[in-house]
C-alpha cells in the first residue's frame, strides 16, 4: 500500500498533538534528520516532530498509522547501518526530549530511564551511586540508550559483561496504533510467556517506540589496567586472542586494531601519544578490571607472559588516568578517522571467537579478488570484526556493481565459520539485501509474520532489516 505524503492538513493535526515548537518542517531540521552515521546516505523526512512524553507518542502513531504516514523513530543519529534514516519520507520522530533519568533503584540494582539520555551520562550518574551499566559502544559520549536498545549494541566491554541485551529488564513501548504496554517486569528472572522485551530489543524501531527503559545494573568495579601489545603479524594478533582465554582470563576489553586504523585515528586526532615502528602490523588493546590492584597487575603480566609466544614489540603498560584515556581515544575514533579518510563501507562481521584468524585471511583474500582495500579492527574478544572497506583507488563502477558481490562473498564465507552478519550495528538498511545469507525462507517468512503482527500496515521504520517484509 502507498504511503501517504504529508498535507498542511496533517502537519496542523501534529500541531494540535504537540507544542508548534516541536514540528518542524524547516531545512535546518530536515536535513539533520536526513543522515545518520553510515556511509554518506541522505533521506529526508518531510516533518520532524519531538514528542516530550509517551501520550504524545500515542498520538503521533494512532493518527500516522491510520493515515497511512510512515513514521521513522530517531535517536542520536549515530547509528551504522542506517536505522534512522527516514526512507519513505514522512515523520523523523525525534526522541531527544526524552531525557530524563527517572528512577535510580539503588536497593534493587535497577535504573528506569527515557530513551533520550546520552549513555555516557547515565553510566556517569550511575556510578557516582556505585553503580554500573557496563555496555558503552564507541559512541557512548553521543548516542541515546533508546538507539542502544534499538541496535542491542555492544562496545568493548561486552567481551566480559555482555551487550545492552543482557541489562534490559521491561520496556515501556508505544506499538504502531497508539496503543502503550509494559513488556515484562522489573525483575532479575522471569520465566513468563513469550520474551516480549527481548523481542523489542535489537529490532531498530520496527515494531515499536520505545518509550522507558528498566536496566539491571551491576556493582561499580574499582580499578582496571590497559595493555597495548603490538604484533608484526595480524593473524598472530588474531590468534593470540583466544589464547588468552584458553589460558582461563577473561579481560574486560580485547580490542584488536590493524596498523592502518590505529594510524589513521592518531592523525585524525593529532596525537603522537605512541610510537608506531614500521614492522609493526596490528595491535591488540587488553584491558582487565576488578577489584583488587594485586590481582588486576598478576593477570595483567601472566597476559603479556602469553602474548610473548607470538612476534611481538614492546608492550605499553598503562596504568595512568591519562595514558588510558589516550588509548582508549584512539580506539574509540578509528570509525571516524576512517569516515573522515575515504569513501567506506563497514561491515561487522562476527564469529565464534576461535575462527577470527581464519576470517581476517579470508578478507585479505576477498580483497585481493575483488579490488578492495580493507581496514580492520574492532572487538576481538567477542570475534567481532568491523570491516571497513575504503573506495581508495577503486571506481565508481566497481564500488557499486562488483563490491556487493565481495561482500556477499565475504558473508558467505562469514556464516560457513559459524558467523553471522551484524555484532551489534544491526542490519537496518545496508545489510538488508545480505539476510537471505544468514536465514533460510522460513526463517525469514518467521520475521516477516512478526513485523506483520506488530505493524500490519507497515508504517515504522518501513524499509530496515527484511525486504519485502
Ligand atoms: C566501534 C564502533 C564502530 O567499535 O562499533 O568503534
Ligand atoms: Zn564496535
Amino acid at each position: 500500500m502507498p504511503f501517504h505524503k504529508i498535507t498542511a492538513a496533517d502537519i496542523s493535526h501534529f500541531s494540535s498533538i504537540l507544542d508548534a515548537r516541536y514540528v518542524h518542517t524547516d531545512s535546518e531540521q530536515i536535513s539533520r534528520c536526513a543522515s545518520d552515521q553510515t556511509e554518506d546516505l541522505h533521506y529526508p523526512p518531510e516533518v520532524v516532530l519531538q514528542p516530550g512524553s509517551t501520550e504524545e507518542v500515542s498520538s503521533i502513531m494512532k493518527y500516522c498509522n491510520e493515515q497511512r504516514i510512515p513514521v521513522t523513530p530517531r535517536g542520536a543519529g549515530t547509528g551504522l547501518s542506517g536505522g534512522a534514516l527516514p526512507v519513505f519520507g514522512g515523520v523523523a520522530l525525534d526522541m531527544k526530549r526524552f531525557n530524563k533519568i527517572l528512577h535510580i533503584d539503588k536497593r534493587n540494582f535497577q535504573v528506569t530511564t527515557e530513551p533520550g539520555v546520552i549513555t555516557q551520562e547515565l553510566q556517569e550518574q550511575l556510578k557516582a551511586e556505585g553503580l554500573f551499566y557496563p555496555p558503552d559502544p564507541a559512541s557512548k559520549g553521543s548516542c541515546f540508550i533508546g538507539g542502544n536498545v534499538s541496535e542491542n549494541s555492544g562496545g568493548p566491554r561486552a567481551v566480559k559483561y555482555g551487550v545492552v541485551k543482557d541489562y534490559v529488564l521491561n520496556l515501556e513501548i508505544v506499538l504502531p496504533d497508539g496503543q502503550v504496554i509494559w513488556t515484562g517486569a522489573n525483575v532479575l528472572k522471569n520465566a513468563t510467556g513469550y520474551n516480549l522485551t527481548q523481542l523489542i530489543v535489537g529490532s531498530e524501531g520496527t515494531l515499536a517506540v520505545i518509550t522507558k527503559i528498566v536496566l539491571r545494573l551491576i556493582p561499580a568495579v574499582k580499578h582496571d589496567l590497559l595493555l597495548l601489545v603490538p604484533f608484526r603479524s595480524p593473524v598472530e594478533a588474531c590468534a593470540a586472542v583466544n589464547a588468552i582465554f584458553l589460558a582461563g582470563y577473561t579481560p574486560s576489553a580485547l580490542e584488536f586494531m590493524e596498523r592502518d586504523a590505529l594510524e589513521w585515528s592518531m592523525r585524525y586526532v593529532q596525537s603522537t601519544g605512541i610510537s608506531l615502528p614500521e614492522d609493526i602490523a596490528a595491535h591488540l588493546l587488553i584491558e582487565v578490571d576488578g577489584n583488587h590492584t594485586d590481582e588486576l597487575y598478576r593477570d595483567a603480566e601472566a597476559i603479556s607472559q602469553i602474548v610473548q609466544q607470538y612476534d611481538i614489540g614492546e608492550i605499553l603498560f598503562a596504568d595512568s588516568h591519562e595514558q588510558k584515556q589516550m588509548l582508549w581515544t584512539l580506539r574509540r575514533k578509528v570509525g571516524e578517522a576512517v569516515k573522515s579518510n575515504s569513501i567506506y563501507k563497514e561491515e561487522d562481521t562476527v564469529v565464534p571467537r576461535a575462527e577470527l584468524p581464519e576470517l581476517l585471511q579470508i578478507i585479505k583474500k576477498l580483497g585481493k579478488e575483488y579490488g578492495f582495500r580493507s581496514v580492520c579492527y574492532g572487538h576481538a574478544g567477542d570475534g567481532n570484526l568491523h570491516v571497513n572497506i575504503v573506495k581508495g583507488e577503486m571506481s565508481d563502477d566497481d564500488w557499486k556493481t562488483k563490491l556487493p558481490l565481495g561482500i556477499r562473498q565475504l558473508f558467505k564465507e562469514v556464516t560457513r565459520l559459524g558467523g553471522t552478519l551484524s555484532g551489534e550495528h544491526g542490519i537496518g538498511l545496508v545489510q538488508k539485501e545480505y539476510m537471505d545469507i544468514a536465514f533460510s525462507e522460513t526463517q525469514l517468512l518467521l520475521m516477516r509474520q512478526i513485523k506483520q503482527v506488530f505493524d500490519p500496515n507497515g508504517i515504522l521504520n518501513p524499509g530496515k532489516i527484511l525486504i519485502n517484509p
